[in-house]
């Protein structure tokens, strides 16, 4: 049983053909002077190989099926400074490749490789450093093939074919995908227990990272949004420096990374634990909207079939709320519905918390297939306005699942954190 990985190398080689494709790992990024930020392989070398060290490059050749990566020799000394490396031998064998070297070897063995190859594919255009090596390489070949078998006169991205591959999740992605969902989740328990008056919402991000890193999940998938009060109404808040007050509400926005893997859940809540009238009422909207998207979520059914329903939703409670008159066509035909709701109805999620894939295609929507996540994220944000009910003056909510389309319809793998509304009170009223 080849690994998930190999299965993945497998199936990029035979849509390769003939075709030589080099992918490197990310670059590692210093901070200042020689402290680095956390490391983070590239997702599409990560997807391919489960190889997370840094300066690392995997080769598929299409013409012989080998899998051959290049990676950092063993190094006793700065294995005391820097931990564990794998060097190539032991690399090959953990890993399932076909051949390794040090990656001191790149440039000499690509000459080699690439000698009387055709077509090369790489990432073009994603690292202009590498991309500048890859220069160089057609160049000496270029000098080089009066002589000796011609360069290669072809090239391609190799990135459009593993979008479209990472489109689809395998079995061993759902697994890490739910792992994920539930760690995110636990932090999102934790920080709804933890929640009340008087905190900072620095102390609630520290109750979500506590619950992610105790769990195994090092890191979160984007940076945390715990935006209190009007803090809420700034989509990308992530300051997490207020003061949580009573009357007020909480936003979360927050999930893990556990192998690479992203989760994405928002909840709003009160921050005293119990819902006000309008707070209820703004909430009971976002909530409904929410569970119109995601039954319109299923096999066969085109994209923007979820968003449309969440949309015709929300714009309903927008008229009832009194923040908008005329009819449900009419709000949405003028877009006078994106002051309140400026943001798309959610987005695929695998190893990138936006994760890649079209979701058009010749300008047309696709069908969601089994195998694909997305997030389902419908919200309201109201900002003070003429016109807008002051009650309802800086409350904003967003609700945000993760979503595996089955062969059935859809299944929503972060239920482990409540968000209807006698649930969230009876969870932040327990002692
Ligand atoms: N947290 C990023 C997003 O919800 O898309
Ligand atoms: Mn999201
Ligand atoms: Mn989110």
């Amino acid at each position: 049983m080849p690994t998930p990985h190999a299965a993945r190398r497998a199936r990029l080689l035979s849509a390769l053909g003939d075709a030589v494709a080099v992918l490197p790992t990310a670059p590692e990024a210093v901070r200042n002077a020689d402290n680095f930020y956390p490391y983070r392989p590239d997702s599409h070398f990560l997807y391919l190989t489960g190889f997370a060290e840094p300066e690392a490059v995997l080769v598929l050749d299409g013409r012989s099926g080998k899998s051959i990566l290049f990676c950092r020799d063993k190094n006793p000394d700065m294995e005391i400074w820097e931990g564990f490396r794998h060097g190539p031998q032991a690399a090959a064998e953990a890993f399932g490749f076909d051949e390794a070297y040090p990656i001191a070897e790149l440039d000499a063995r690509m000459l080699e490789l690439l000698s009387g190859c055709g077509r090369l594919c790489w990432s073009l255009g994603r690292d202009a450093k590498f991309d500048a090596r890859v220069n160089g390489w057609l160049d000496s070949l270029r000098q080089r093939a009066y002589h000796r078998a011609p360069a290669p006169s072809c090239y391609g991205d190799v990135h459009a074919l593993l979008d479209e591959m990472r489109l689809i999740k395998d079995d061993s992605e759902i697994a890490l995908l739910r792992r994920a969902g539930e760690i995110s989740a636990a932090g999102h328990v934790q920080a709804m227990r933890a929640t009340r008056p008087g905190l900072h919402e620095y102390q609630i991000e520290a109750e979500i990272l506590h619950a992610f890193v105790s769990r195994g999940a090092r890191q979160p998938s984007y940076e945390s949004i715990v935006a209190g009060g009007a803090n809420a109404c700034t989509l990308h808040y992530c300051a997490n420096n207020g003061l949580l007050r009573d009357g007020e509400m909480l936003l979360i926005d927050a999930g893990c990374e556990l192998e690479g893997y992203a989760g994405d859940i928002t909840r709003s809540f009160p921050i005293n634990g119990r819902f006000s009238g309008p707070q209820r009422d703004v909430y009971e909207v976002v909530l409904a909207a929410q569970a119109a998207a995601i039954a319109a979520l299923g096999p066969k059914v085109p994209w923007n079939a979820s968003g449309d329903a969440a949309l015709a939703v929300l714009a309903q409670g927008m008229l009832d709320l009194g923040l908008l008159r005329g009819s449900v066509d009419g709000v949405i035909e003028s877009g006078a519905y994106r002051q309140f709701y400026m943001h798309g109805i959610g987005h695929l999620i695998g190893l990138d918390v936006h994760d890649v894939g079209a979701r058009k295609r010749n300008g047309l929507w696709r069908a969601y297939q089994p195998g694909m996540c997305v997030t389902v994220e419908p919200g309201l944000y109201i900002r003070p306005a003429d016109g807008v009910p002051a009650a309802l003056h800086n409350i904003g909510v967003r609700i945000e699942d993760d979503v595996l389309i089955t062969e059935q319809g859809c299944e929503v793998y972060t239920g482990g954190v409540p968000k209807q509304i006698d649930q969230i009170e009876a969870l932040m009223n327990e002692n």
